[in-house]
């Protein structure tokens, strides 16, 4: 097909040529054209690049959603975490997500002073079963979790939890919020971005349509509907009320330390702002004269 476009392109004389291989050896360097066919050669060439990129770019179920950016209520440098909302977000990983996500680095002390208090914490630890052991008798045994345990694991295993979804493993969610790019946007806008598959974009068998997935299909299906839990401190339990919640609440997880980071970052400012004062102030009336005074040495007259 090349071989025919330049035969067009470089004249009559190839096709008529006797010896038609050679003479289009000879004649196919692009040296021997002339200016005209030269330009019109890079025309089609830059033509035929173009309609290939086009060819493997665009194809509209690939291109995926990017996150808007949301006011997050901690995202300013003087913001802290809405406490009320990281609790009502461990409701709601607690009751919903934690039917199939871990929180492997997650510890009920964790949630002592941020979530709840000791005492209503060690009490939630009790809720759940430890296997512990072995005893003295070499045995297994279960006992009631305690305030150093950790969440704990819906599945035995990482095979058993890939069965239980299809072979889609969800992942551990201690870590999410900094481990996707676009952090808390990108984990809202998934939760609540199950939408209505628009026309051409086929049914996936045990695929969900969510076009802030890549590739448009996840293997979770939408796990907030309205009400699904009920807030201890009456907040309406609407899908997005939960969505922002549990965002929230998984900031928290990933980053606890940052309400204190930000309160020594503002701190360390503050003081080095008052030494930055100081040291202005020191310089100009200790060093500034020092720096013009003039030493000249006048040599004694004898
Ligand atoms: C029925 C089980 C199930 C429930 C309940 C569930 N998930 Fe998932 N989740 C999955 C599976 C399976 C995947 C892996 C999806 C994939 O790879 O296609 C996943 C993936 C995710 C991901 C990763 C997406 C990515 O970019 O890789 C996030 C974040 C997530 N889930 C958050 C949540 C939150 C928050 C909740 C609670 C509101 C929740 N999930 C409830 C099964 C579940």
């Amino acid at each position: 097909m090349m071989a025919a476009l330049m035969g067009r392109l470089s004249g009559r004389a190839i096709l008529k040529a006797p010896n038609c291989l050679t003479s289009q050896k000879a004649n196919l360097s692009f040296r021997t054209l002339s200016k005209g066919k030269k330009i019109a050669a890079g025309v089609a060439g830059a033509a035929a690049a173009g309609a290939v990129a086009l060819q493997t770019a665009v194809f509209a179920r690939e291109l995926e959603l990017h996150p808007p950016s949301f006011p997050w209520s901690y995202k300013g440098i003087f913001d802290s975490y809405d406490h009320a909302s990281v609790r009502r977000g461990y409701q709601v990983y607690k009751q919903v997500c934690a039917a199939c996500h871990t929180m492997d680095y997650m510890y009920y002390r964790n949630l002592v002073g941020v979530i709840m208090t000791e005492d209503q914490a060690k009490a939630e630890a009790a809720e759940i079963d430890v296997l512990d052991g072995p005893d003295d008798e070499g045995k297994m045994f279960n006992r009631p979790g305690k305030l150093s345990d950790r969440f704990p694991q819906p599945y035995a295993n990482e095979e058993a939890a890939k069965v239980a979804n299809m072979g889609a493993f969800p992942p551990d969610l201690t870590f999410i919020i900094n481990a996707r790019e676009g952090g808390a946007d990108y984990i809202f806008s998934l939760l609540t971005g199950y939408w209505d598959r628009p026309a051409g974009c086929e049914e996936r068998e045990g695929l969900h349509y969510n076009p802030y997935f890549a590739g448009g299909y996840i293997a979770m299906a939408q796990a907030l509907y309205n009400e699904a839990v009920e807030f201890d401190d009456g907040t309406p339990a609407t899908s997005s009320q939960m969505a922002k919640d549990v965002t929230t609440f998984l900031a928290w997880a990933a980053e606890p330390e940052m309400d204190e980071r930000k309160r020594m970052g503002i701190k360390t400012m503050i003081v080095l702002g008052i030494l930055l004062f100081f040291s202005f102030y020191y310089k100009r009336v200790k060093w500034l004269p020092m720096k013009t005074k003039k030493i000249a040495y006048k040599p004694r007259k004898h």
